[in-house]
């Protein structure tokens, strides 16, 4: 076999075998295909697409090029979330707590965050002295012992995927949904997931700007995790305003808190509870997801998600009373809060400008590996669809440095557009794909 033929093929339109899709993925893993091969074979997918048997079978030859770790001794099923990523995405925190407290062990390998959207690691490593470096031993006793485990990547998943995505990173050719797909679905099946929850994000603040894309990629990875053995669902969420109502990291970790203290903003704590009941529906512990949310209601009523958040902190080394003592979290050294000059209908408050803005406070970072600064964010004191009158609160920037703040306000406030005419909320799913 040769790689030329593989990308002419592509190129012209054709579908790949298996054993194509396997020489490339392995070929590229160990070297032996070039950067400017593989790129030119991106471009090709990109143009051209690829067929539902070929995405999964690119898919499974990146899960395989590296560790796949198996849970099914540890645990009966292991279900995962992902979110394709977003604004005040801190929906792991809750979820994990929630649906591990309700009965279903829950074991999340998550990242850092990149560009204006949010990572998990970074929000819960704002908590003094957490963890998030658990090697795969320590993944495995922690998840056996406790049924709950929230960490870095410990091991090589999937390094075909992480080289690949480096090249497209840089060759124009990540907005392919056979590409992203077959990316995040293959560190899911790596990782060891049984049945996944897919939270794909629509919207200004994610990667998916419109339904039809996001639909598309929905359908795709679903399609994937049944031909790979897998369960799966999607669901379409927004990402037009931040979830929730605080950006950034220690801001996130304190709002979660609050959420599981049954004092979360409305929309976030939904959201976590839709998330929780498709997850506890799909690990079986509920006949369908209208007894999924029950259950899980009951564990954010009753406190046990709160407890098993603080157990997790615990047994990951954190500082487990900042459950109870949020002034423990790092705290920014200016915080101001600026008014609405008017009254009016808030009709949009542009996530990804709200998510750049967090960057700039250092909240993120706009190159791998940068350090980060975990007490600066923003706070939207408001919804899409309020009513909002002149003088009342409209935004709070936390910040550590004064320039960055005023620069910070500016840009916050140009995120906030309002109309006189009334504004619907907007919806928290768009749908759903089983
Ligand atoms: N996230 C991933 O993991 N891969 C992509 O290609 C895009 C988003």
């Amino acid at each position: 076999m040769r790689v030329i033929d593989i990308i002419e093929k592509k190129r012209d339109g054709g579908e790949l075998t298996r054993e194509e899709i396997i020489f490339f993925v392995e070929g590229f893993t160990n070297g032996e295909i070039a950067d400017y091969q593989a790129a030119a074979w991106a471009m090709a997918v990109l143009l051209n697409g690829m067929t539902p048997g070929e995405t999964t079978e690119l898919t499974l030859a990146m899960a395989e090029s590296g560790d796949v770790i198996d849970l099914s001794q540890v645990v009966p099923i292991a279900v995962d979330k992902h979110s394709t990523g977003g604004v005040g995405d801190k929906t792991t925190l809750v979820v994990g707590p929630l649906v591990a407290a309700s009965g279903l062990p829950v074991g999340k390998m998550s990242g850092h965050g990149l560009g204006f959207s949010g990572g998990t690691l970074d929000k819960m490593e704002s908590i003094p002295g957490f963890r998030t470096d658990l090697s795969t031993q320590e993944f495995i006793e922690q998840l056996r012992s406790t049924g709950l485990v929230l960490t870095g990547q410990s091991v090589d998943l999937a390094p075909a995927d992480g080289k690949l995505y480096a090249l497209r990173d840089v060759t124009g050719t990540v907005p392919s949904i056979p590409l992203i797909a077959s990316s995040i679905m293959s560190k899911k099946i790596a990782a060891g997931a049984h049945a996944i929850v897919l939270d794909v994000k629509v919207g200004v603040g994610a990667f998916m700007r419109n339904l039809e894309n996001a639909q598309e990629l929905a359908e795709m990875m679903v399609s994937i995790a049944k031909q790979a053995g897998r369960r799966a669902v999607a669901i379409l969420s927004d990402m037009n305003q931040p979830l929730g109502y605080a950006v950034g990291n220690a801001l996130e970790v304190r709002e979660a808190i609050e959420t599981m203290q049954g004092l979360g903003p409305p929309d976030f704590t939904e959201h976590c509870l839709e998330i929780a009941s498709h997850m506890l529906h799909l690990g079986q512990l509920a006949k369908d997801e209208g007894e999924g949310r029950k259950i899980a209601k009951n564990a954010l009523d009753s406190g046990r998600a709160l407890d098993y958040f603080r157990m997790l902190v615990q047994s990951q080394g954190g500082d487990g009373s900042v459950v109870d003592r949020l002034d423990r979290l790092p705290q920014a050294k200016y915080q101001e809060t600026i008014s609405a000059s008017h009254d009016g209908y808030l009709q949009g408050i542009h996530a990804r400008k709200i998510g750049e803005a967090a960057v700039k406070l250092g909240a993120g970072r706009s190159k791998k590996g940068e350090s980060i600064d975990h007490s600066v964010g923003i706070i939207v004191h408001h919804k899409v669809g309020n009513w909002v009158e002149a003088g009342e609160p409209l935004f709070t920037i936390h910040a550590s440095k004064e320039p960055l703040l005023n620069s910070a306000i500016k840009e916050v406030l140009a995120a906030h557009t309002f109309s006189d005419d009334k504004v619907d909320p907007l919806p928290l799913v768009y749908g759903i794909v089983k």
